[in-house]
C-alpha cells in the first residue's frame, strides 16, 4: 500500500473529548482556521478537487460549510449559496427534514438560490453519519442543479457516512480520522 503523506495543516486540527456529549470525541478546525498559511492550505487542497469541473456555485452547510465553502468558492472563483439551519433565510426556502442519531433536524435552502442546471460542488466540514450531506444533496437536487459532488475536511470512518453516499457521485476527503 501507499503511503498517503499528512499535509501540513492536518497538525491544526484539535481533539475534543466529550463535547458536545459525553463520548463524542470532537473534530475542532478551530486551531486551522485561526492559522492563515495552514488554513490557505487546507482551502487549496479542498479546491483543487473541482478547478476542472466548471462548477457555477459551491454550496456550503451551515455553519463550519459555511467558513470552508465560502473560502472556497472565492478561490475558484464561483458563487457561494448556503444551506442554512431552519429560520434563518428570508425569502421563500426549500426544507428538507431528515433524521440524526439522537435528534432530528432542518435544513433549507432559498427557493431562487440557484438556476435549474447550475453545477455545484456541497462542503461540509466533517463526514460523520452522513445525514447532513446527504439531507443537503437531495435538498438541493429539489432547485434543479446538477450536484457534481461534495467534498469534506475530514472523514470520519466508521460512522457509516460514506456508506450513505451515492457511490456513483464523488465524495472528496482531506483527511480520514
Ligand atoms: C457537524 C458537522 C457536520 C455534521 C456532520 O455539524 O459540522 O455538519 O455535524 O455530522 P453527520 O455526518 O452525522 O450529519 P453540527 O450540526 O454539529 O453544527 P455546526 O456545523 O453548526 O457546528
Ligand atoms: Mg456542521
Amino acid at each position: 500500500d501507499a503511503t498517503v503523506a499528512v499535509p501540513a495543516w492536518a497538525s491544526r486540527l484539535r481533539d475534543i473529548a466529550d463535547f458536545p456529549k459525553p463520548g463524542i470525541l470532537f473534530k475542532d478546525i478551530m486551531p486551522l482556521l485561526a492559522h492563515s498559511e495552514d488554513f490557505r492550505g487546507a482551502i487549496v487542497a479542498m479546491a483543487d478537487r473541482w478547478r476542472d469541473q466548471k462548477l457555477d456555485a459551491v454550496v456550503g452547510i451551515e455553519s463550519r460549510g459555511f467558513i470552508l465553502g465560502a473560502a472556497m468558492a472565492l478561490e475558484l472563483g464561483v458563487g457561494f449559496v448556503p444551506v442554512r439551519k431552519p429560520g434563518k433565510l428570508p425569502g421563500k426556502v426549500l426544507r428538507e427534514e431528515y433524521t440524526l442519531e439522537y435528534r432530528s433536524d432542518c435544513i433549507e435552502v432559498h427557493a431562487d438560490a440557484l438556476p435549474a442546471g447550475a453545477r455545484v460542488a456541497i462542503i461540509d466540514d466533517v463526514l460523520a453519519t452522513g445525514g447532513t450531506l446527504v439531507a443537503a444533496l437531495s435538498l438541493v437536487r429539489r432547485l434543479g442543479v446538477d450536484v457534481v459532488g461534495a467534498g469534506v475536511l475530514v472523514e470520519l470512518d466508521g460512522l457509516g457516512g460514506r456508506g450513505r453516499w451515492e457511490v456513483d457521485l464523488p465524495l472528496h476527503t482531506e483527511l480520514v480520522f
